[in-house]
């Protein structure tokens, strides 16, 4: 990921075990050296990641490239758009030229959109989409067998 990263993925990884590589961006753009990220993806890499946008700068990431890159490797893509995922569908009917920064991109896996900030919704609420139906199916937790009756999440 880009140096840009939200700190949320830091704190992610930190928690889950997952080593964190940040590369350098460029000053004048702000985006991330495709070279970098290319050459950084190894046989444990579980995804790569590019903001949509990104929080200091409110720049996009170049989505199509990293999507690229992923879709290669066979590695994830996830997109951040916690804080452009309900500005840039907007600003795109407005017809501003907003690139592509979704599941529309060949190679992505996953998007956030926060509904807490630009969706105008309460602080914790939040979302994430999957581009296939197996990676969504992962994420559901189950316990059946509790005195308390079945739990889901
Ligand atoms: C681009 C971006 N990604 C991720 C986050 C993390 O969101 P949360 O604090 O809801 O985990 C933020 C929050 O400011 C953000 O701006």
């Amino acid at each position: 990921m880009a140096e840009t990263s939200h700190p949320a993925f830091a704190k992610a990884c930190h928690l889950l075990g997952i080593e964190e590589r940040r590369g350098p961006i460029d000053p004048v753009s702000t985006l991330v050296d495709l070279d970098w990220v290319a050459d950084h993806v190894d046989d444990a890499t579980l995804a790569v990641v590019g903001s949509a946008c990104n929080y200091g700068y409110g720049t996009l990431d170049p989505i199509r490239e990293l999507g690229a890159i992923a879709g290669e490797r066979g590695v994830g893509c996830h997109v951040d758009s916690c804080l452009g995922g309900f500005l840039l569908p907007f600003a795109e009917e407005l017809g501003y030229p907003v690139p592509a920064f979704d599941l529309r991109v060949p190679g992505v896996t996953s998007i956030s959109a926060d509904t807490h900030k630009y969706g105008y919704a309460f602080e914790g609420t939040s979302t994430l989409l999957f581009a296939d139906r197996e990676l969504r199916n992962a994420q559901y937790f189950y316990m059946t067998d509790w005195s308390g009756g079945k739990y889901c999440s």
